[in-house]
């Protein structure tokens, strides 16, 4: 009995790197995968048949898969590749949002055009997949169907922490994670969890970064040896938390290091000042900010740096 038994999942971005390991994975415990991916470059340019390599991969190994060559960046894309999963296999369980692109500059070097086109792919992609999923999970749930339906986005250390030269990226990446906390609140009533997951690996978008190696062979995806670059590393991970077990985790964000899974934890409280006289005064704010929220120690009239 695999985990995923009677499953049906979607993979976005599943042509390649990280989502082929997440498309092996899920059909190895059972899942029947619809592999998306537009093909093209890392750059989003141009398209092709690359998700067929994946579906030939799962298919060898005994799994169940079809391709969808859609863009994920076309809303309307988006409702077909729902709609092949239920036309193909009968239903849905399973979206894992992880299409993308890079096109990297600091910010006064990148055309508007390459922003448009990052957020495009990640953040409306993820946003448009998400919402045909969940408009077809909500139903079955009205209908008296319910499914434990599973979203699980893709966020990266870029959109946690910030990337000089990423700030398409990063911010796409981090709204992810805003989109994914709310997914979360939103579909938790309808049995559906909403997680996000910051992978890592050698792929052909780590292959554009300046002192990088070059990506993982395609064949040795998810190989049975460990190596601490391989992108299937996080693929467990996903394939636990599409899982009917993992009903109770939702809105998490973890990332995968090599061996390493990690929770992160997003905004908290620091500290808060509040003013007797109610009102604030921005010269009296500056004065206590310094030494009430920063730690600094006054020197004549300024606040410095003990
Ligand atoms: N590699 C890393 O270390 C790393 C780290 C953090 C996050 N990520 C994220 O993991 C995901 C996968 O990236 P990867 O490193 O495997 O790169 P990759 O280039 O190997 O895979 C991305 C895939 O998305 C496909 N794609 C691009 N635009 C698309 C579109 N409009 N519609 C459908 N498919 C499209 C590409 O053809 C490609 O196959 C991305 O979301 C990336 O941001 C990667």
């Amino acid at each position: 009995m695999g985990m995923l038994d009677g499953k049906v999942a979607i993979v976005t971005g599943a042509g390649h790197g990280i989502g082929r390991g997440h498309s092996m994975e899920l059909a190895k415990h059972g899942a029947k995968v619809i592999v998306n991916d537009l093909g093209g470059s890392e750059r989003g340019e141009g398209e092709g048949r690359d998700a067929d390599q994946t579906v030939d991969l799962v298919k060898a190994r005994g799994g169940e898969a079809s391709a969808n060559y859609g863009d994920v960046s076309d809303h309307e894309q988006c409702g077909e590749m729902v709609q092949q999963a239920i036309d193909t296999y009968g239903r849905l369980d399973i979206v894992v949002n992880n299409a993308g692109i890079v096109r990297d500059a600091a910010i006064w070097n990148m055309p508007v055009e390459d922003f448009d086109k990052v957020l495009a792919v990640h953040l409306r992609g993820t946003w448009s997949t998400s919402h045909h999923a969940a408009t077809y999970f909500r139903a079955q749930a009205k209908a008296g169907n319910r499914i434990n339906g599973r979203i699980i986005n893709t966020t990266s250390g870029a959109g946690l922490t910030g990337n000089f030269g990423q700030t398409s990226y990063a911010t796409a990446k981090a709204a992810i994670v805003g989109l994914t906390l709310t997914l979360a609140q939103e579909l938790a009533s309808s049995g559906v969890t909403c997680n996000c997951v910051g992978p890592s690996g050698l792929t052909r978008i780590t292959a554009t970064m300046p002192g990088m190696p070059d990506s993982f062979e395609p064949d040795e995806i998810g190989d049975d040896e460990f190596h601490p670059m391989d992108p299937a590393n996080s693929s467990p991970l996903v394939a636990w938390l599409a899982s009917d077990e993992a009903g109770y985790v939702n809105g998490q964000v973890i990332r995968s290091l090599d061996d390493r899974l990690i929770w992160m934890q997003g905004w908290r409280e620091k500290k808060t000042i509040s003013n007797d006289e109610k009102k604030w005064d921005a010269t009296k704010l500056g004065a206590r900010l310094g030494g009430e929220v920063f730690g600094l120690q006054p020197t004549g009239l300024k606040f410095e740096q003990a």
